[in-house]
């Protein structure tokens, strides 16, 4: 069998460090962290949802491909960074309670899975959107990509909740 008592020993020792305990005992870090986690959520998920929606034909006549991808890509980016860097900074404070949660693998599985998901997308159909960037349905390879980013984000989100509980 396994020997698995060092993942919450190196928990405990996140946890236990001057960083950790910083974000843990500085009067209403936490909050405020949790409230920049939640406008970080904001501006990644909700771009990306928008992207996700255009690429299943909303605004099919009117928008190219190309532009929602240029201005609300960049969006999620940013949104990205804000929840990695809180996400981060609150994951020291409680890495006991939050790294041993049932969630946990859940999230961290999910958020690589929409990795993944970007990566396929953009290393494979959309290197042909020119030829469906404005009034024309987009392929089922890109379609089949949105449904799965609309339901990884949602699912991360999903997990990020039960994290707390
Ligand atoms: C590097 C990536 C991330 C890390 C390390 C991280 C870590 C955390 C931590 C430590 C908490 C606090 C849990 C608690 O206090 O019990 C949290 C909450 C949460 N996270 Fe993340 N997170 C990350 C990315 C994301 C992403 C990408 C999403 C959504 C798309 C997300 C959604 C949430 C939600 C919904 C909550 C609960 C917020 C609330 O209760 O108000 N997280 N996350």
């Amino acid at each position: 069998m396994m020997d698995t008592s060092w993942f919450p020993d190196l928990l405990t020792t996140i946890e236990r460090s001057g960083f950790g305990e910083w974000v843990r005992l500085t009067p209403h870090l936490y909050p405020i962290l949790m409230s920049l986690h939640v406008v970080g959520i904001a501006l990644l998920v909700g771009p990306a949802i928008a992207v996700d929606l255009r690429l299943l034909g909303v605004a099919r006549n009117v928008v190219p491909v190309t532009v929602v991808t240029r201005y609300l890509l960049p969006i999620s980016h940013v949104g990205f960074a804000v929840v990695a860097l809180t996400g981060l900074t609150m994951f020291s404070g409680v890495a006991l309670t939050v790294g041993m949660s049932a969630a946990a693998p859940w999230k961290l599985g999910l958020i690589i899975l929409a990795g993944l998901n970007i990566a396929a997308f953009h290393g494979g159909i959309y290197r042909t959107v020119r030829q469906w960037d404005l009034a024309t349905p987009t392929p089922i390879r890109a379609k089949i990509a949105s449904v799965l980013s609309a339901s990884t984000w949602t699912g991360v989100v999903f997990a990020g909740r039960f994290l707390a509980y």
